[in-house]
């Protein structure tokens, strides 16, 4: 019996072979643009990075004041059977990295490799798989913040570079967009409520989430925008307590952040009829089962591109010739293997 998760595992390796590949798009519809991913829109420290972490539930990312992200960051999350977390980069295909500290030290060096240690961004995308038995198989794209001014250093072009930048991953119909905004700024302000309006009228593939509920002013709460009289979306929004800069100085960990945010939300005379709709975990469980919903949707057409993958990867193999040798032979036949196995699992679920 194949699960969806076996199903979501498999467009995972799919999209990962896709891009050890150089699938990224070009002509037409590519099979990795067909598969559904996740990416966070935002203004600049709103909280995008911390997020993500907090979704995946490690720290490996950058975070902190000012522009840490400044190069998209593909994140691919594998569920594993059992073992123990490690993490691997496209661009360090050999290496394993099992510290998180290192993974995060690596995206910064790799940010600077690209962009000089000044505050430029670039569009070429980081690529990390982490795969873990405690994660879900999602794919997740941290993206630089939206930003309405130029900083020291800055071209004044970078406010429109990012922000194209940004909207060439959210108006891809198969993007969901986690749309951050962070709860001690007005609402009708957020940057990524106004980018994924225009990409997104209907909403429905458009997750609201309001961060630093803990920043706000004494005597003012988030309701009217939790509770959907703000801002309407289809799907609820969600309310998040990240970890503070005083908490990340501190190596506030993972497990406590969590446990901090919980009794926040169980704690709270607001928001406490709320908690088992709010937090970090409840997000990631939202998506998980609405990416499971899109990919339902899919499968007839996901079916036909992988059909008509596996036709042009046959075709590929005829024209170079086989056995073959090299390592991209190798990968189309990987695909191949993987297209053939989604194709079969796809069948199965569908019985
Ligand atoms: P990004 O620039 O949108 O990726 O934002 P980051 O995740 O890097 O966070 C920016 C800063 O805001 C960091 O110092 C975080 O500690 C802080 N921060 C993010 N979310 C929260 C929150 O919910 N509460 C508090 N108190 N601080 C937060
Ligand atoms: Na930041
Ligand atoms: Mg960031």
């Amino acid at each position: 019996m194949a699960t969806m998760e076996s199903l979501i595992g498999l467009v995972n390796r799919i999209q990962r072979a896709c891009t050890v590949l150089g699938d990224h798009g070009g002509e037409g519809m590519s099979l990795w643009e067909a598969l559904p991913s996740v990416a966070v829109v935002g203004g600049q420290s709103s909280g995008k990075s911390s997020v993500l972490e907090s979704v995946v539930g490690r720290d490996f990312l950058p975070r902190g004041s000012g522009i840490v992200t400044r190069r998209p960051l593909v994140l691919q999350l594998h569920k594993i059977d059992g073992g123990s977390d490690y993490a691997e980069f496209l661009h360090t295909p050999k290496k394993k990295y099992t510290d998180f500290a290192s993974v995060r030290k690596e995206i910064a060096d790799e940010t600077d490799r690209i962009t000089g240690k000044s505050k430029q961004i670039s569009n070429i995308p980081i690529h990390l798989s982490i795969y873990s038995p405690n994660v879900v198989n999602l794919t997740l794209i941290d993206l630089p913040g939206l930003t309405k001014v130029a900083v020291e250093g800055q071209p004044e072009s970078i406010v429109e570079d990012i922000e194209n930048m940004v909207r060439s991953y959210v108006e891809k119909p198969n993007c969901i967009i986690l749309a951050i905004s962070p709860a001690n700024q007005d609402i009708a302000t957020s940057d990524a409520i106004k980018l994924a309006r225009e990409v997104d009228p209907s909403g429905e593939r458009t997750f609201g989430v309001l961060t630093k509920l803990d920043l706000m002013d004494k005597g003012t709460n988030a309701l009217d925008v939790l509770e959907g009289r703000s801002y309407r979306l289809q799907h609820p929004w969600v309310g998040i307590v990240n970890r503070s800069q005083a908490d990340i100085n501190k190596n506030v960990d993972m497990i406590a952040a969590r446990r901090k945010e919980r009794e926040y939300f169980e704690t709270s005379p607001e928001y406490g009829h709320l908690t088992s709709k709010m937090g970090a975990e409840y997000l990631a469980k939202l998506l998980s089962k609405h990416l499971e919903t899109v990919i339902r949707q899919r499968i007839p057409s996901i079916i036909a591109l992988i059909n008509k993958t596996i036709d042009e990867l046959n075709a590929e193999l005829d024209r170079i010739g086989r056995p073959i040798a090299v390592d991209s032979g190798a990968q189309l036949y990987t695909i191949l293997e993987l297209c053939r196995a989604f194709d079969r699992v796809f069948k199965e679920h569908l019985d």
